[in-house]
């Protein structure tokens, strides 16, 4: 192990080059130009894994490749074998104007990198493949069989990844998953993720009249459908942040007061969050702490909001139409499915008849719940110790991976969430970034967790 964490040290500068390298091509998964950016950034990412010594192959799909690469398997019985899952997509970096340096040219600066990707997620599942290289690349002999998994759909849904495992079933039979691909308090508290929150998004769209109209000549005759779009969504929630459609949180797993007692262990400070995001006051559903509202209660959020002219001056219309596009997060025990029918029962009991209503549901997940208590759980506690120098916190995550739910289901296997991202990361919004520090400890980390992991199996 000490030649290891060696290798780890004596390389730093130039993972942190190959993770520049990699953080320079634009893999946007959701905008189709970039369809060769995903492409060629796999294939860095194959021809990065061969060198240090993994079985690597390139796994087309209907979308964006997947990349598999596996450690070498010894002849030696049956060992521990766990999946490492990762996603080399990122989101879009627009608005491009207010990103300090462009989002595509990596730039390190105090001890961080910035550029789209460096925390989610290239940054973080490097830091494990450079774990398993410092294995390799020692002659360290490895006490579990390692998969990689890293896919190029996350941020638009994962639509590959469930044909993906079914057709792979038989080789990614495995005893557990880790993702790296979340939150950490801080570099003094590290944490174990045991939930995540689900996620359904879908567009409204309220169409009025077949053409923009003359504002002048018809306004007041007719209902304007981006009125009647704002009217709608409003009521959606009460003065009180609670959502108010019938049987929303009907099947809300409540917060015991064990985990309230955890989640009150996370840092947060409501003036600090105010300054760090720029707003007057925090705002939440009546009854929950901050951290409890991002962490462990479902929301309903419109994320973006379009209707009539857009562009420079004025132009005085009824539009034609109006947009939102939405996404609630989901909790346990809710479900995609039914909130979706909820949800598009309601808006079609409220909307007007001065204008037509159309729903359209958008992708799913469920959320995610795992016992923290068992020895996988232990291991990782353990590893994260190590690596860290400080004992981990156990927490829940407001974000979503739907995948782990996939494993959880065709797999059977539960997900050891280990995240590195700090809270002030701004993953998918400009200037995001990766501490270096971060992915050094997170470097160890990995190296830790397969000892630690193989020991449980063992001990
Ligand atoms: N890495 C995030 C998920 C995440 C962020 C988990 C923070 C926990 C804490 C992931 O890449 C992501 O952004 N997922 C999307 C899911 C979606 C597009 C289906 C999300 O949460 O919005
Ligand atoms: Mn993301």
């Amino acid at each position: 192990m000490q030649s290891v964490l060696k290798y780890l040290k004596q390389h730093e500068q130039r993972f942190i080059d190959e993770l520049c390298e990699y953080l320079r091509f634009p893999s946007v998964s959701a905008q189709s130009n970039h369809r060769q950016d995903l492409a060629a950034c796999a294939g860095w990412l194959v021809e990065h894994c061969r060198k240090l010594g993994l079985e690597t192959q390139l796994c087309p799909t209907e979308g964006n490749p997947v990349v598999l690469a596996r450690t070498p398997r010894t002849a030696a019985g049956r060992r521990p074998h766990y999946l490492v899952y990762g996603h080399y997509d990122v989101q879009p970096p627009e608005p491009f104007e207010l990103w300090k340096s462009p989002p595509f040219e990596p730039r390190i600066s105090a001890g961080r990198v910035y550029a789209r990707g460096a925390v989610d997620n290239k940054g973080q599942h490097l830091a494990h493949l450079n774990a398993v290289e410092a294995y390799l690349k020692t002659g360290t002999p490895l006490p579990c069989d390692l998969t990689f998994v890293i896919e190029g759909e996350e941020e638009v849904g994962s639509k590959s990844l469930a044909g993906f495992l079914m057709k792979h079933l038989q080789e990614l039979r495995c005893d557990g998953v880790v993702i790296s691909d979340n939150g950490v308090p801080s570099k003094k508290l590290p944490a174990l993720t045991y939930a995540l929150r689900g996620i359904l998004g879908f567009e409204i769209m309220v169409h009025g009249p077949d053409r923009d109209l003359h504002s002048g000549i018809y306004g007041g005759a007719l209902e304007n459908p981006a009125m009647a779009l704002c009217q709608l969504l409003a009521q959606l929630r009460d003065g009180k942040g609670r959502i108010t459609i019938p049987g929303f949180y009907e099947d809300v797993q409540r917060l015991s007061a064990y985990e309230r007692r955890q989640l009150a262990r996370l840092p947060h400070r409501d003036s600090e969050m105010c300054r760090f995001l720029g707003v007057p006051k925090l705002f939440g559903e009546a009854g929950y702490t901050a951290t409890e509202r991002r962490c462990a209660r479902p929301t309903l959020e419109i994320n973006g909001l379009t209707s009539g002219y857009q562009a420079e001056g004025s132009k005085t219309i009824i539009p034609s139409w109006a947009r939102a596009k939405i996404t609630c997060r989901l909790v346990p025990n809710q479900t995609p499915d039914k909130l979706s029918r909820l949800i598009a029962r309601h808006l079609k009991r409220i909307c007007p008849p001065t204008v037509r209503l159309e729903v359209q549901a958008g992708h799913g997940g469920e959320p995610y719940l795992m016992s923290p208590t068992g020895p996988q759980a232990q291991a990782a506690l353990r590893a994260l110790a190590s690596a860290f120098g400080h004992s981990p916190i156990l927490m829940r995550e407001g974000g979503s991976i739907p995948i782990v739910n996939a494993f959880k289901k065709h797999l059977g296997v539960d997900t050891l969430l280990l995240g590195l991202a700090l809270p002030d990361d701004n993953p998918h919004s400009p200037n995001e970034k990766f501490d270096l520090g971060c992915y050094t400890t997170g470097m160890r980390m990995g190296a830790f967790l397969w000892q630690e992991l193989a020991r449980d199996k063992t001990g």
